[in-house]
């Protein structure tokens, strides 16, 4: 028997029939659900998209109640524990793992298009020296845009190409950038000869020296944590990233708009509110206070809680091995035994668990950052380098999408009927 699902409309008796494919209807069907013929149809009411599929993908699979998250087909531990940021970044946007010629060639490519053009610092210099990373960047982009006209045509594959690998290749040197001018210290050009996190990291630190070293472990934690935060299906960023870039607006434009969704304190900023709050709580003695607080709802763990992790999150739990190597180098982050108690406390208290809050990939990922050296403002910026990959291969596939339009969502209106206009004076 074919998977259908039989709706009658009790305000009619009409009874309706309607497909189900992969678990869903179309809500395009209930449209032929009508009182009279003057109706418009009956439309699904989802206010956060919390039950809607807003399209077709192949790219990351999360499956929340197992805490599993894969891209295409590869479980995030096997790629965290032997892939690279970059082989990951070309599996996302190409679907396969590249053989090794491909790598070289890709990592070639996106290495030799790390530098930025002169003026763009110029729109850098234009910002107060304590603006927040993350509004630098989200406008590095759109100055970006300005810079590649032939980026509008979003609808040719081989401009697509070009500016995916310009955007990847840009993203740390936008980002490194960005903290040399929190500082007010000079800019430090790209060194081919280094990785993708080496080379960041380069730009981030280097001073004096002819030459940057970086930390092997240190290297490798960030291209591992690139790794862990490189996609994540439909999240509000991504979402924004398909839902600008439906109107063929250019990738750059369409990634400002990814990162400043991403910008949110419930998102990307998560991180950074993670280590106020545990710099806020201050103890170990302080928790239970903190926790009772977070009961009566006058605050949020946060770092715990995903729309659709209901288990651990599993990039939580890889981030919190990292950070002991991460400490190995850098020493204890003071804060660590906090965050370690709460979780214990959180995870052995009811009101968490009958919510299913677990910790996110951001309650340790933070600590991680802040014992590298980064200021707590710089952490969505961290994400946001990688997380350019995730966008970018949701970009490419909803513009590759024939069943993909303009986004353009409808509404309930709950505003006054028609009315007439009255003059000022006679208000
Ligand atoms: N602390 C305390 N209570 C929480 C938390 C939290 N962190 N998260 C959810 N809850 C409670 C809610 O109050 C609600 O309780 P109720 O049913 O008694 O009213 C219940 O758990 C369900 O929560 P919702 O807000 O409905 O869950 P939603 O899916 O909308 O929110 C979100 C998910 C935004 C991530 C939320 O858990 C949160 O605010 N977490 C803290 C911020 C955070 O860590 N964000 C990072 C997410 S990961 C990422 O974006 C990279």
């Amino acid at each position: 028997m074919a998977d259908t699902l039989t709706v009658t409309d009790n305000r009619t008796g009409k009874t309706y029939e309607l497909a189900i494919n992969d678990g869903t209807v179309k809500a395009i069907d209930l449209r032929d659900i009508k009182v009279d013929e003057e109706d418009f149809g009956l439309m699904v009411y989802d206010p956060a998209f919390k039950n809607t599929a807003a399209c077709r993908s192949s790219i990351t699979l999360i499956d929340g109640d197992k805490g599993i998250l894969r891209y295409r087909g590869y479980p995030i531990e096997q790629l965290a524990e032997q892939s690279t940021f970059l082989e990951v970044a070309y599996l996302l946007l190409w679907g396969e793992l590249p053989s090794k010629s491909e790598l070289d060639s890709w990592v070639n490519e996106v290495t030799h298009h790390t530098y930025v053009h002169q003026y763009v610092l110029r729109g850098m210099e234009g910002f107060k020296w304590d603006a927040h990373a993350m509004g630098k960047v989200v406008s590095m982009l759109g100055t970006l845009s300005t810079f590649y006209g032939d980026s509008k045509k979003v609808r040719d594959p081989k401009v697509r190409r070009e500016h995916i690998v310009k955007i990847i290749a840009k993203m740390p040197t936008i980002a490194a950038w960005c903290y040399r001018h929190m500082l007010g210290r000079p800019y430090i050009y790209p060194d081919n000869e280094l990785s993708y996190a080496g080379n960041f990291m380069n730009m981030l630190f280097r001073m004096a020296e002819p030459r940057y070293k970086p930390d092997p472990i240190i290297e490798r934690a960030l291209d591992v944590l690139f790794i862990l935060h490189a996609d994540h299906e439909q999240n509000c960023s991504a979402s924004a990233a398909r839902a600008v870039g439906s109107a063929e607006t250019d990738p750059y434009c369409s990634l400002a708009a990814a990162s400043a969704a991403l910008y949110g304190p419930l998102h990307g900023g998560a991180n950074e509110a993670v280590l106020r709050m545990l710099r806020e709580i201050g103890s170990v003695s302080e928790i239970p206070a903190f926790i009772e607080g977070v009961k009566k709802r006058e605050r949020r763990l946060m770092g715990f809680g995903h729309r659709v992790y209901k288990n651990y999150d599993p990039r939580a739990r890889i981030i919190k091995g990292l950070a002991h190597q991460v400490f190995e180098v850098t020493g204890k982050n003071p804060l660590l035994d906090i965050a370690l108690e709460l979780e214990k406390i959180a995870l052995d208290d009811d009101f968490f668990v009958s919510r299913k809050l677990y910790p996110n990939v951001d309650f340790y990922s933070g600590l991680i950052y802040q014992s590298i050296g980064f200021p707590v403002e710089f952490f969505p910026v961290l994400f946001a380098i990688p997380r350019a990959a995730g966008w970018l291969a949701q970009w490419k596939e909803m513009l590759e999408d024939p069943e993909q339009k303009i986004a353009r969502p409808r509404q309930i209106y709950t505003g006054y009927d028609e009315r007439p206009y009255v003059p000022v004076d006679e208000r």
